[in-house]
């Protein structure tokens, strides 16, 4: 045989294999008649190249596909992926660095006002890399990238590479700022066009969306028609925003986008942690279809807060933001979001000397929020976020038997309540594997640690002797920066607030 004849038999077999049966566990599957979770126990479900063919309530299913791949999962679970629809990949290498920061100081000190003096192109794609393996690895399937890389040709395109080598599937929201003495939004308006050109987009899991916080307060409407011509014509999966109203002022709110006409298009718009939302900006989303990102690790964190945000949980998805600083695995921020609305609607009635007696928020809705709701935030409702025919095969196997899961009846709340990442062993995307027996299987992955860790290294040195710049006594968008105070781990003298160990 030629060679290139023993290629396409390979070809072939190759993609007659792409089948596989997870079968006899028990599936997290999504009912679209009563859009709610369905526990299947027992079951199975077929995936055909990209796509769940099947979902079965028997362990044997008759009629699969010739060649197909066959991994029993008894004992374990099976769910769909997460999806976090907020998330700063290319900052990998800041992480441990930022673990007491503020948002004020990371503003000056790790965001991309800063690092494009520091950093090159391919720094921000072992970075932006090492990102999406620790999301995959955490059965983070899809993400929503607010791409601030933007601040040359080179990072961004850098950054997009990244995505498209994970395996993982990114929304990229291109990010349009001004970065004093760098770039300009002008400029970076023929960066997008050509981007969105881009051979290796076509057929890849990564689509080219939008990321702009000029809204509002003060929005420039010559450059925001702009850039929403550029989003139409070239047909930008997304846009995104920072929202931060109440004392922040950074606005972006529905109100502001709304005010230009932008709010009630066919586009998904996401408005990351919607601090402060109004309930003008609440009707409004829930009028348009628009979501908001809750991402509580970070709101906690950094002080944005989340006020309201449990009142509008029909229109959230969360995210996670800086991974640098905190967990950065869905799961976790789901079952922070659920402890932390237990607490916000128990506060007030403790308050006036009432005692609880019943609990406003379930596993199960923790669970869409993680899953479902990021889909339907991306309007891609009908083929991301659950477990059903026709959609994408994004799916994690959990082990049902590790030390922290063993004994559960519940599999929604085994997962959201007694989970760890560590207890992931498998994820596929889109019907590939890249997690497998507990093990990220993408090929480059050794050489993308090592390339990572110098290029990380690098840049920490260049952090640590970087000045922290001094923000009490300043002033915010009109307020005043102050100090917060601290708390004392150690009794009596001195300061027992410890070091940060870099
Ligand atoms: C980026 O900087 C590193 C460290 O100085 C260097 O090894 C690498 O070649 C540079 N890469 C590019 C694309 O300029
Ligand atoms: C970018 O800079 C231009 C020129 O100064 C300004 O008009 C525009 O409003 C700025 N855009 C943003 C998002 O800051
Ligand atoms: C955008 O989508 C429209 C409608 O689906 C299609 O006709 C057009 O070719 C797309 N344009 C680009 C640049 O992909
Ligand atoms: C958005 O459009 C839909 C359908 O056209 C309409 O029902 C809804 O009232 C609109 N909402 C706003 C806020 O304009
Ligand atoms: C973080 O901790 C270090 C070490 O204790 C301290 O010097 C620094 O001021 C802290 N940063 C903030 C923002 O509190
Ligand atoms: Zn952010």
């Amino acid at each position: 045989m030629k060679p290139n004849t023993i290629a396409l038999l390979s070809f072939l077999i190759a993609v007659k294999a792409a089948s596989i049966l997870f079968k006899g566990g028990t599936i997290i599957a999504f009912n679209k008649q009563t859009q709610g979770l369905q526990v299947i126990r027992d079951g199975s479900v077929l995936v055909e190249d990209d796509r769940i063919t099947g979902v079965y309530d028997s362990t044997t299913p008759n009629q699969i596909p010739p060649r197909t791949e066959i991994i029993d999962i008894s004992g374990k679970i099976l769910t769909p992926g997460f999806i976090d629809t907020h998330r700063h990949g290319w900052q990998t290498a800041f992480k441990t660095m930022a673990s007491n920061t503020t948002l004020l100081e990371f503003f000056g000190r790790y965001s991309s006002f800063v690092a494009p003096f520091f950093w090159n192109a391919s720094d921000v794609y072992d970075s932006q890399l090492a990102g999406l393996y620790e999301a995959l690895n955490a059965g983070v399937t899809t993400s929503l990238d607010h791409a601030t890389s933007t601040w040359s040709k080179e990072a961004a395109e850098a950054g997009l590479r990244a995505c498209i080598d994970s395996g993982a599937r990114v929304f990229y929201g291109f990010s349009f700022a001004n970065i004093s003495g760098v770039i300009t939004v002008e400029q970076l308006l023929p960066i997008y066009r050509q981007m969105a050109a881009k051979p290796a987009l076509k057929n890849s899991l990564v689509s080219l969306g939008i990321a702009y916080d000029g809204w509002g307060p003060n929005p420039n409407v010559a450059e925001i028609d702009k850039i929403m011509d550029l989003a139409t014509e070239l047909n930008a999966s997304v846009i995104t925003t920072h929202s931060l109203q109440g004392p922040w002022g950074f606005t972006n709110s529905p109100e502001d986008i709304h005010a230009l006409s932008y709010l009630n298009i066919s586009l998904p718009i996401i408005f990351s942690h919607a601090s402060f939302l109004t309930p003008l900006g609440a009707s409004l989303l829930r009028s348009t279809n628009q979501f908001i990102s809750i991402t509580p690790e970070s709101e906690m964190h950094y002080g944005q807060t989340h006020p309201f945000s449990h009142s509008i949980q029909d229109q959230s998805s969360l995210g996670i933001d800086t991974h640098i600083t905190f967990s950065s695995d869905i799961l976790t921020q789901a079952r922070i979001w659920l402890q932390q609305t237990r607490y916000d609607l128990y506060l007030p009635l403790l308050s006036q000397n009432k005692i609880p007696g019943t609990n406003p928020m379930s596993v199960e809705q923790a669970f869409l929020l993680a899953t479902r709701n990021g889909a339907l935030a991306l309007r891609r409702g009908n083929d991301l976020g659950g477990i059903f025919i026709g959609a994408k095969a994004d799916l994690v196997i959990w082990d049902g038997e590790s030390p922290g899961m063993l004994g559960w009846v519940d599999p929604v709340a085994a997962v959201i309540l007694h989970a760890n990442v560590g207890d992931i062993e498998g994820v596929v995307v889109d019907g590939k594997w890249v997690k497998r027996g507990g093990k990220l299987t993408g090929k480059g992955y050794g050489d993308a640690r090592k390339k990572f860790l110098r290029s990380a290294r690098r840049l920490q040195g260049i952090w640590k002797g970087m000045e922290v710049p001094r923000v009490v006594g300043g002033v915010f968008n009109g307020n005043e920066v102050v100090d917060v105070g601290r708390v004392d781990v150690l009794r009596g003298e001195g300061d027992g607030y410890g070091e940060i160990y870099l």
